[in-house]
């Protein structure tokens, strides 16, 4: 026998948890998404309106605008999604919660809702980073869902973090942190200052395909630290690498999108600086924790050289690496709706009548391996 459907209460039936056919919502910063999942995790529809175009003139993200543009946006992507995937038998609606914009969550929290209200559905209200850590067990070729297996390594490499994860027992728990920049803000801090537009991360990692890796040789320092934390840092390489652009050229590059041969090779050194840090704690991590499968995602896991190194170390190892679709790498909705669907899963849902967003990450990040986990249940 089932439980009752309510909109504010876990369904389970006898036969474990339920899974849920669900609407996802995504608004934290300047991304606009709706995505449809089936009860078993398969994607259905993956809608991303970007508004890169809108905050061009401005070098960056205007929150203001973000938000206004989100409000126009939500409702054009619903109806598409309904066109697309049909939203008639919706069983629950998840949304990003936070970190992020606050105006811009604003919009996506109230929306989602509203709709879920409405409708009677339930709501679950994802951290952003629980999207990144499911994002790899994703398929855009109509598989289902995997299941993470247990316990999984993943490193969530993005504008705002830079992080390895241990996923266990249902738990998150960071690793390490960076100790300035995150990698995805250097990258596009360099493409800032050539003039490649943000974000930058594309544009430098097309860019670095032409060049030399082997150009220019970048230090990176050795954080030592007596937890044994494997902390990353990057804001050195980032303002050395700087420097040496200034020394080869005058900058903002005038014709940025056929930049010297030099400047090709600086990039491709370092890209190349920048994935051997990322991939240097793994050995030891490996060691430590003995996961079943070491993963990554955030918008630099699209990055060609990671992935190919990352893979390839994972044949060296003997070790299952999981990389999501490239698509699926930066900000989208079905990684909401995938992390809503755990959460529901596990009777993790909110009231629509009270369900606050938050603008910073809502946990403290351990800086080493005895760290506290960090939100409730994955
Ligand atoms: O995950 P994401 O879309 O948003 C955040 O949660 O931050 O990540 C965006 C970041 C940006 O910094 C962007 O420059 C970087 O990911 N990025 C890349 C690549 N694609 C996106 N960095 C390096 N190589 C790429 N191919
Ligand atoms: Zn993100």
């Amino acid at each position: 026998m089932s439980t009752p459907d309510t909109p504010l209460g876990p369904r389970t039936t006898d036969h474990g948890p339920r899974s849920f056919r669900t609407l996802g919502i995504e608004s934290s910063c300047d991304e606009t998404a709706v995505a449809v999942l089936e009860a078993d995790g398969r994607v259905r529809c993956n809608l991303i309106s970007s508004q890169v175009a809108a905050h061009a003139p401005y070098l960056g993200v205007v929150p203001e605008l973000a938000a206004r543009h989100h409000l126009e946006t939500l409702p054009r992507l619903l109806a598409e999604a309904e066109r697309e995937a049909g939203l008639g038998d919706i069983e629950l609606v998840a949304v990003t919660r936070g970190p992020g914009l606050i105006g811009s969550l604003l919009v996506g929290t109230c929306f989602a809702a509203a709709y879920a209200w409405a409708r009677k559905l339930p709501l679950a209200g994802v951290d952003h980073l629980e999207g990144h850590l499911v994002s790899p067990f994703l398929s855009l070729d109509g598989a289902p869902a995997r299941e993470a297996p247990d316990p999984a390594l993943t490193l969530v490499i993005s504008g705002g973090h830079s992080s390895y994860f241990l996923l266990a027992g249902g738990d998150a728990r960071p690793l390490n942190r960076t100790r300035d920049d995150a990698a995805g803000e250097v990258f596009d801090k360099i493409a800032a200052a050539l003039g490649l537009g943000y974000p930058g991360g594309p544009a430098v990692d097309r860019l670095a395909e032409l060049g030399d890796p082997g150009a220019f040789a970048f230090s990176v320092p050795r954080i030592k630290d007596p937890t044994g934390a494997l902390d990353f840092s990057f804001s050195g390489l980032k303002t050395n690498a700087i420097r040496t652009a200034q020394e080869l050229t005058a900058l903002p590059l005038p014709d940025p999108a056929n930049p010297p041969q030099a400047v090709l090779d600086l990039l491709a050194s370092f890209r190349r600086t920048v994935v051997d840090w990322l991939l240097a704690p793994l050995d030891e991590l490996v060691a430590r924790h003995q996961p079943q499968v070491v993963a990554a995602s955030g918008g630099v896991a699209g990055n060609r050289e990671l992935r190919a190194r990352l893979a390839a170390w994972g044949r060296s190892r003997g070790i299952e690496v999981v990389l999501p679709p490239v698509a699926l790498t930066t900000d989208n909705a079905a990684m909401i709706a995938r992390a809503g669907q755990l959460r529901a899963a596990r009777g993790i849902l909110d009231d629509p009548r009270a369900m606050a967003a938050y603008p910073r990450a809502a946990w403290k990040a351990a800086s080493g391996p005895g760290g506290k986990p960090m939100f409730p249940k994955l």
